[in-house]
């Protein structure tokens, strides 16, 4: 193909292309003021001795056929043939954003087809899909996307985590070699989550450049950085099939999810932004536009299987007391399910517990005012079920093994149309018969075989998952779904298409949850993250913390109650009162603004706010984690907000001992304090004294 080099634009960003036989991303950062001709020479690279003799681009589809000795973004082979293709690129077309190439490989019989957009949200998203065109099928190991990395991209930070402890950093040098990280656990996992981040030496929220990276993939995946021996870095991501699982016949073809990837001049605050913005503009576009998240409360850890309904109305009552939106009958609710060793799959309403059926309760929700959701764990089945009983073929297994059990459970396979359809019916059962406005999706353990008739099959049972999803959204769509698996193992963009809510963590101790959703927050905006004000003692750590803390922790979320209002004291309940008013009144900011981690000159402190998109106001959050190393707290600057402008600070709530613990705290805290936004970025304001694990809301105000 003649060779063209091609632009796309975002806001502050752009992507420049040279496409002729093969494609190569040239450049990928800031915006340029203009362009001139062929300036793309300066890039021609030297051909240096002891190597191949020509010059080999870093495709945006890694070949060995063509000489890159690099991870290869396409690894297959028909009965042993074809296994090393070289793809030519037959045509382009841009449509808006969005750029398609078409590339085959005749004598391979193969087709490759490669989309790549930027928006105006600095978000590229690429994707790529192979296409089979000749007889005899074609098996794919790998399909991965590559996007380049320029060789100043020195650090990575990545994310590591479990059960309870989601979503924690880690930073690696991105010397020589690289990094790789592979999950197999069959959703998207706590452990593995799909994302990292590159970025310059000693990137930090503020400074350095970064290039973020997103898979949207609930299943098995493999991700890395390649530092290349000759020094020229790249990413690669996909979906990992199991060996055998993906072979195509004549005609078919397969796609890579979609990669998202956003490129960041100042630090990851600026990533952050464009990753929120894009969530909002393209992946939950008008969902929820108009409709406040409404405040839940979960009764999980307040009455867990214990389920008497006349006391459920009693807690609804008091939850509508409260100010609360949405209330939810979590696990216990259905036929058996007395603990978590039996009945998953019985999706019948459990008349032994519920004589009178649900509805009483649901309208007793509706007209106390709230919205009324139920818990499912569609994928799942105990053997101790009727469910399993009458088709124990239904197990996602392999025929001869017996595989180790999670949460005392096994899952369906969703191949099985007998099975896909029996869910169906079962969900859209309870979403007709019902009000329900809400449905918390489950899914508590790891896929160890997922066979389908003796084949692997992890891939297409992710696929059939969405299908399932999708198909009950297209007849209820007035209907949310919430994400979880476990708490936060299944959170990534491509469930986000289908879900608004995620459940982040079963941890609700206030602590651990600042960092956990600190990590949810580089690539999630507040208003999708769940977060509840727990019980004092919290459940999964032992730990107790004051209303204050839980209350502040949960504020700028999608926030809830998962506690038994009818056990607890009228000062707490004046608790959850006060900070669901507070997030009432300041949730329109919270849920459109600009997200902002603040940096910090104690590690004892975490500084989270969200700054309105015109500037106008700022909320944020300080909090105390540790004992803080000196006796001066030092000083918070607030950078993003209008250096010429002048804003009233306010001390918006403070911990009950807030002035008890020192002579005199900040003279801000006490009235209110006006200064300018340059004034707040670059000198600040000085950090009260707190105990751990206490903290501070601030809200800042534009003054005319
Ligand atoms: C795990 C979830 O993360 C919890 O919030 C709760 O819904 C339980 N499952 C119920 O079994």
């Amino acid at each position: 193909m003649e060779q063209k080099v091609l632009t796309l634009k975002g806001t502050d960003t752009e992507v420049v292309l040279k496409i002729a036989d093969c494609t190569e991303i040239l450049y990928w950062g800031e915006a340029f003021e203009s362009h001139s001709e062929n300036e793309e020479q300066t890039l021609s690279r030297a051909i240096p001795y002891g190597r191949l003799d020509t010059d080999i681009p870093m495709t945006l589809s890694p070949e060995l056929g063509r000489g890159l000795f690099s991870s290869p973004a396409l690894e297959g082979h028909r009965n042993g043939q074809h296994w090393a293709p070289v793809f030519v690129n037959q045509s382009v077309e841009q449509e808006g954003d969005l750029l398609t190439i078409e590339a085959t490989d005749a004598q391979a019989g193969l087709k490759l087809i490669s989309e790549l957009s930027l928006d105006k949200n600095d978000v590229v998203k690429v994707r790529h899909t192979l296409k089979n065109e000749m007889s005899g099928p074609y098996s794919v190991n790998r399909l991965a996307s590559t996007l380049p990395l320029p060789e100043r991209a020195k650090e990575l930070l990545t994310y590591y985590g479990r059960w309870v402890n989601e979503f924690q950093q880690t930073r690696t040098l991105l010397t020589q070699g690289g990094y790789q990280q592979e999950n197999r656990r069959g959703r998207t996992s706590h452990e593995h989550y799909p994302a990292f981040i590159a970025g310059t030496k000693g990137f930090d929220e503020l400074h350095g450049e970064s290039w973020g990276f997103h898979l949207a993939w609930s299943g098995n995946h493999r991700m890395r950085v390649d530092v290349k021996a000759d020094g020229r870095r790249f990413m690669q991501a996909e979906a990992l099939y199991l060996p055998g699982e993906i072979v195509l016949e004549q005609g078919e073809s397969i796609s890579t999810p979609w990669l998202y990837a956003t490129y960041s001049e100042n630090g990851l605050n600026q990533m952050s932004h464009h990753f929120h913005q894009h969530v909002r503009d393209s992946i939950l576009g008008d969902r929820m536009a108009d409709k406040p998240r409404p405040v839940h409360l979960n009764t999980w850890e307040g009455i867990y299987f214990e389920h008497d309904p006349a006391y459920i109305m009693d807690m609804a009552t008091q939850s509508a007391e409260m100010g609360v939106e949405r209330f939810i009958i979590d696990d216990g609710w259905f036929r058996n399910r007395n603990g978590d060793k039996a009945a998953l799959g019985d999706w019948y309403l459990d008349e032994g517990k519920y004589p009178e059926g649900l509805d009483k309760i649901v309208e007793h929700v509706n007209d106390s005012g709230m919205e009324f959701g139920l818990w499912f764990e569609p994928e799942m089945i105990n053997k101790d079920s009727d469910l399993y009983r009458a088709h124990p073929e239904w197990l996602l297994a392999v025929d001869g093994y017996e595989q180790p059990t999670g949460r005392n459970q096994y899952a369906i396979n969703l191949q099985i149309d007998e099975a896909f359809d029996y869910l169906f019916e079962r969900l859209d059962h309870f979403l007709s018969a019902y009000n329900i406005a809400y449905i918390k999706w489950d899914m508590n353990r790891e896929i160890v075989q997922p066979g389908h008739n003796g084949f692997a099959s992890g891939h297409r049972q992710i696929e059939r998952y969405y299908e399932l999803v999708d198909k009950l959204m297209a007849k209820h769509p007035q209907v949310e779904i919430e994400s979880c698996a476990a708490g936060g193992g299944r959170i990534d963009y491509e469930v986000l298409k289908r879900t608004m809510r995620f459940w982040a963590s079963d941890n609700n101790d206030a602590l651990e949850r600042q960092q956990i959703q600190r990590g949810m927050s580089y690539f999630f905006p507040p208003e999708v993250m769940g977060c509840h004000i727990g019980a004092r003692h919290c459940h999964s750590t032992r730990r107790t913390h004051d209303i204050n803390f839980r209350g502040l922790t949960a504020l700028f979320g999608h926030m809830g109650i998962e506690l038994d209002p009818v056990k607890e004291s009228e000062h707490e309940k004046g608790g959850f009162v006060k900070y669901i008013e507070l997030h009432k009144q300041l949730r329109p900011l919270l849920h459109s603004g600009k997200g902002v981690r603040f940096e910090t000159d104690d590690e004892a402190h975490l500084a989270y706010g969200v700054i309105g998109t015109d500037q106008q106001e700022a909320v944020i959050m300080i909090a105390q984690l540790a004992m803080p190393t000196n006796s001066l707290s030092s000083t918070l600057r607030i950078p993003g907000l209008l250096a010429g402008a002048h804003y009233k600070i306010t001390l918006l709530d403070s911990p009950e001992n807030f002035n008890d613990i020192v002579n005199r705290q900040p003279l801000w805290t006490e009235q209110p304090v006006i200064c300018s936004g340059d004034w707040l970025a670059k000198a600040g304001i000085a950090v009260p004294v707190l105990d751990p694990e206490t903290a501070v809301l601030i809200k800042l105000e534009k003054i005319s």
